[in-house]
């Protein structure tokens, strides 16, 4: 046994019943020094994160004995506020442009003050919109597995509003106007379909490979192969950038536009952090040729 001493970072991060020190076997793993803690705190396991003087990260699922934990050894103990599970936060944010989509396209005479008929491109695009975040909720029930088990409830806010806002109040605003989206020749209208039907197909067989690389309760990663992947680290992002392209040329709409640079620019930033954690992770293993997003180019 040895006693360690648990501390918070700053005062104003300071948890009410936090004791002083803490008696603990030194051989056993960190979820069961959560526990302990989570006890005499009253406050969830998943709200609390363990670091050491140097903010290394206690990390569940590891012995403490890696930590080299010593009498008088000081544990930083930081409350992440409500916590909410990850999946919960997709469904909230993925629902949104749903019902905000119906409603713009069916209740005209409140949203426009009129009624009128929808070209058949707006009434494609809605099919399209609704199909694809019907997918994404399907997904975030039945493919993905994610690592992290959850985040904080504040952050439900933070990223709904990206989806909210830019795909769903202001895209479907300026799409579904009177007048807006007008008809295509036969060829490019089908030709854009089709490169949508392709990239959301692509993007759920990359889905596919990812949630194969994890047994189910597990946060294993592994290098991902196949279909995407040979040519960048995230074939996912760019199938989904690319399904947004067709969505901006079929309906030439700037809100379109704006949500596709925007998500783009994000996954972009997210794919070159991927990109080079996976080069670090697997250093050596990792194949040379891969770019992070876009095929060839970056
Ligand atoms: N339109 C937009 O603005 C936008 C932005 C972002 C994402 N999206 C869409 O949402 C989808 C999911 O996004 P995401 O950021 O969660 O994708 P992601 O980070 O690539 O991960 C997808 C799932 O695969 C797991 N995973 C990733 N790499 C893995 C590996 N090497 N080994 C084992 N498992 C691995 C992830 O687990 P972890 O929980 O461990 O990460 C997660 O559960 C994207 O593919 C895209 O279609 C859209």
């Amino acid at each position: 046994m040895v006693t360690i001493n648990l501390r918070t970072k700053s005062p104003k991060a300071k948890i009410s019943r936090l004791p002083p020190t803490l008696d603990i076997d030194a051989s056993a793993t960190v979820e069961s020094l959560v526990a302990s803690i989570s006890e005499v705190t009253k406050l969830g396991t998943e709200r609390l994160r363990l670091t050491l003087i140097d903010n290394t990260r206690l990390l569940p699922g590891t012995l403490l004995e890696k930590y080299d934990l010593q009498d008088n050894s000081i544990v930083y103990v930081k409350d992440l506020g409500l916590q909410v599970s990850w999946s919960t936060v997709f469904y909230i944010e993925y629902a949104g442009p749903i019902f905000i989509h119906l409603f713009f396209y069916n209740f005209q005479s409140i949203v426009y003050g009129k009624t009128f008929e929808h070209s058949t491109i707006q009434a494609t695009v809605l099919d399209l919109i609704l199909l694809h975040y019907i997918k994404r909720e399907f997904e975030t029930m039945f493919v993905h597995r994610f690592s992290n088990a959850s985040m904080p409830a504040l952050y439900i806010a933070r990223n709904s509003a990206h989806y909210w806002l830019l795909s769903g109040f202001l895209l479907a605003y300026f799409v579904y106007a009177p007048g807006a989206c007008s008809d295509l020749p036969g060829f490019v209208y089908y030709g854009l379909v089709a490169l949508w039907v392709y990239a959301e197909f692509s993007n759920f067989v990359t889905h596919l490979i990812l949630s194969s690389l994890r047994p189910k309760g597990t946060t294993q990663r592994k290098i991902p192969y196949g279909y995407g992947f040979s040519l960048v680290s995230c074939p996912n992002y760019f199938f989904e950038s690319l399904a947004w392209l067709a969505v901006v040329l079929l309906s030439r709409s700037w809100s379109a536009a704006l949500f596709w640079l925007v998500s783009t620019a994000t996954m972009y930033k997210w794919a070159l952090k991927k990109h080079s954690k996976y080069k670090h992770e697997f250093a050596g293993k990792y194949p040379k040729a891969r770019k992070a997003i876009f095929p060839y180019i970056a």
